[in-house]
């Protein structure tokens, strides 16, 4: 359990079962153009999957598609790039016909674009719970509407969905961010039941935290230019790769959900899910506020220069 950095069910289907091919399947990813979604990428396009890849960043996103197409085993050619602000929610429509026009079918949706988030609930901007509800919430909602109507004349699909360990427990200063990701797994899960009888599979992945430019943008989405050094693996954060083949593997095996996290974030999951009272708080506490919250508060205070707690 020291070593896990994901649930249990996860690990056994990542290192006891093969993982399975995704030849000839369409796969659909939003917020491909970074992080997660980006290496999530390369590990399903080694798999042999043709690859929908959504993102703003349209110079990004590119080079990942040229990426993918290097490192492609079977269909070289077969990488479409459709990039759209998911927040816009007039060119949905437009963007599904797109995909449905090039390859004739979507077999997996994965919702991943999101943005992060990082304040003192009390000093939430509205206009940021607005940007953050619009973005991680109602765009992925928004988008997987379109596909699954798409999903349900052709009898079958799979839907995923990034949420995050902030989709599971409350931490200190990501309320709108939490708030997003807890909205997710309400819709979602009722979705999934609604979905029960007609071959249509649900994925929520929650990862902790992991390498990417997520806490580094703004709600705006721009990205704050640091040193790279921040792009490393640290002590706490799951590497993007590490991360990405562990998702693969879920979505491989139709997970219902999956927890993937560097210790001691993974326990707090556990202690969440299995503790649901006065102890879960004191736990969760006392595992991870040595650890984490050094650091955010030290990144709040660096923000503006002073410390405001
Ligand atoms: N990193 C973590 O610690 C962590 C932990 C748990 C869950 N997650 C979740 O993982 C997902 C991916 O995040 P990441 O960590 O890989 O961060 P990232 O590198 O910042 O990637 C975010 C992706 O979302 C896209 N995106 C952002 N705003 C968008 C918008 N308005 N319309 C369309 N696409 C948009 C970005 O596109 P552009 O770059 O082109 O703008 C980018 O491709 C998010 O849902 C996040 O909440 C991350």
């Amino acid at each position: 359990m020291r070593y896990a950095d994901a649930d249990l069910t996860l690990l056994f289907y990542h290192y006891f079962k093969p993982l399975s091919d995704f030849r000839n399947q369409v796969v659909w990813i939003t917020g491909a153009s970074s992080g997660i979604g980006e290496h999530l990428a390369y590990a399903l396009v080694k798999s042999g999957a043709r690859l929908a890849l959504s993102g703003v960043n349209v110079e990004r996103l590119t080079a990942v598609g040229e990426r993918c197409k290097e490192i492609s085993k079977y269909a070289k050619k077969d990488i479409l790039l459709v990039p759209f602000e998911i927040n816009n929610f007039e060119v949905h429509d437009e963007c599904v016909k797109k995909v449905l026009d090039h390859f004739g079918q979507i077999d997996i949706l994965i919702n991943n674009a999101g943005i992060g988030h990082i304040a003192k609930f009390a000093d939430v901007d509205k206009a940021d719970d607005q940007r953050l509800f619009s973005v991680n919430v109602f765009g992925n909602i928004s988008l997987t509407r379109r596909v699954l109507k798409h999903f349900l004349e052709r009898k079958k699909g799979h839907i995923v969905v990034t949420s995050s360990s902030s989709g599971k427990l409350g931490t200190r200063y990501s309320s709108t961010y939490a708030g997003t990701k807890h909205a997710l797994h309400g819709y979602f899960e009722c979705l999934r039941s609604e979905m029960l009888d007609e071959n249509i599979d649900i994925t929520l992945v929650c990862p902790g935290p992991v390498v990417s430019k997520l806490t580094r943008r703004s709600p705006t989405g721009k990205v704050e230019e640091k040193d790279d050094r921040q792009q490393q693996s640290t002590y706490m954060q799951m590497s993007t790769e590490r991360c990405s083949d562990l998702m693969a593997t879920a979505i491989a095996y139709k997970l219902d959900e999956c927890w993937i996290s560097l210790q001691p974030f993974l326990l707090t999951f556990y202690v969440a899910q299995y503790f649901p009272s006065k102890f879960r708080t004191l736990a969760i506490m006392y595992i991870i506020k040595s650890f984490f919250f050094k650091g955010m508060k030290k990144r709040l205070t660096s923000k503006d220069g002073t410390d405001s707690h």
